[in-house]
């Protein structure tokens, strides 16, 4: 029976992190705070010169791509969005006939980003072993009204994107990588983000390039789509006082471009650091046949933002409940499928049965990932698992 108790208070349960911010700020601290002092005593907050040089860093870390800063992952989907729209059909918005093709197993964001964008979200479901959209249930979801494909890079593990450009070409469509939870992450020799015709980032505090608060940026190489990026997220112009399009206030603060910068340079090694959390995952809870561990795509490099298990046979929630009373901290992303919220009745389509989906929410559970867990933390987690 593996021991919860802490050294220091027998009575106490150990507690294990999903993740540890406070653990991380620690290591990076001084740094950090030099980096601040430096923007809080030139005071240029906005669009200040630590957002060029990230955007640069970001640009050059990803192959050589246009990197705009803004100031949140969905920001970065919409404005992505309707970039597209305007560069690929002369208007402001998509129009309802027009069909986006979003796995139904992702974030509210993914499938919300499309309808700011005037466009229809069609829902397809997953492949049950990697929990990304499947490029044969595109394929099948596809009709004449069909204008592009946004595949998730869910968890930090890559969609199989020679697939699904193949598909885009053929069609004529365009693709924006959601890859919000796989900074990092490469399939083949390219950087996720900079595979499509467009990549949207994530900064948000627990992704593999967090912030401070929230951030995120779009990636793309061409040149027309990068120009109506930026001038979007400044009221949609180059002059702000001159509008050509209809914008948003949408920049990247000074102050999180800072931070970001830092973590750039701890990004790799941290991402090492969840990989090997993972293969240890692996090893250890292999043969438990009422846990399904995941599986990286093949040609692709996960970079584990969720270490997300299926916990079979209707047990997940008694699982869970059951390592939170050993102190264990848990999530279940996502407990619902998109097609089944609310707010996209009567907004969405859905292609084919959505059963992996389905089955996914009612059986995935995501174990501490924190890259600076320690030896014994792990196995603790591990202890448990097999105990139970
Ligand atoms: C898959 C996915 N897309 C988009 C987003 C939106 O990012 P943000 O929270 O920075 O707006 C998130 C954030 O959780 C996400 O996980």
């Amino acid at each position: 029976m593996p021991d919860n108790r802490t050294a220091n208070n027998p009575n106490q349960p150990r507690q294990v992190p999903l993740l540890d911010l406070p653990r991380q700020q620690a290591e990076l601290s001084a740094e950090i705070d030099e980096a601040l002092k430096r923007v809080t005593s030139g005071a240029s907050y906005i669009l200040g010169p630590e957002v060029k040089m990230l955007e640069q860093q970001l640009g050059a870390y990803l192959g050589g791509v246009h990197c705009t800063g803004v100031a949140s992952g969905t920001d970065a989907l919409v404005i992505a969005l309707r970039a597209l729209a305007i560069v690929r059909t002369g208007k402001e918005y998509f129009c309802p006939d027009d069909e986006i093709i979003v796995p139904s197993f992702t974030f509210t964001a993914t499938g919300e980003a499309v309808i700011h964008a005037g466009a229809t979200p069609v829902f397809v479901d997953i492949d049950p072993v990697t929990y990304n959209i499947k490029p044969e249930e595109a394929a099948a979801a596809m009709t004449s009204r069909t204008v592009g494909l946004v595949p998730v890079h869910l968890f930090g593990n890559p969609c199989p994107m020679d697939a699904i450009m193949d598909l885009a070409r053929r069609h004529d469509l365009f693709v924006l990588e959601d890859a919000a939870q796989s900074f990092g992450a490469s399939f083949g020799a390219a950087k996720l983000g900079a595979v499509g015709t467009a990549g949207a980032f994530s900064f948000f505090p627990s992704k593999n390039l967090g912030g401070f608060g929230d951030g995120g940026a779009v990636a793309t190489r061409e040149e027309d789509l990068a120009a109506v990026i930026r001038m979007l997220r400044t009221h949609g112009g180059k002059d702000k006082y001159n509008v050509e399009h209809i914008g948003y206030n949408s920049r990247l603060d000074t102050l999180q471009a800072a931070v970001l910068l830092v973590k750039l340079k701890h990004v790799d090694r941290l991402n090492r650091r969840r990989r090997a959390i993972a293969s240890y995952y692996d090893q250890h809870l292999r043969g438990l046949d009422w846990l399904a561990l995941p599986s990286a795509v093949a040609g692709g490099e996960h970079v584990y933002n969720q270490y997300t298990v299926r916990v079979l046979n209707g047990k997940r929630d008694r699982v869970r409940e059951m390592l939170r009373e050993k102190g264990i901290a848990t999530a279940v992303y996502y407990p619902l499928p998109l097609h089944r919220m609310k707010v996209f009745a009567g907004r969405c389509k859905t292609a084919g049965s959505l059963e992996q989906t389905e089955k996914a929410c009612a059986e995935v559970l995501s174990l501490p990932i924190e890259p600076l867990l320690t030896e014994e933390e792990l196995e603790y987690v591990v202890q448990c698992l097999r105990a139970l």
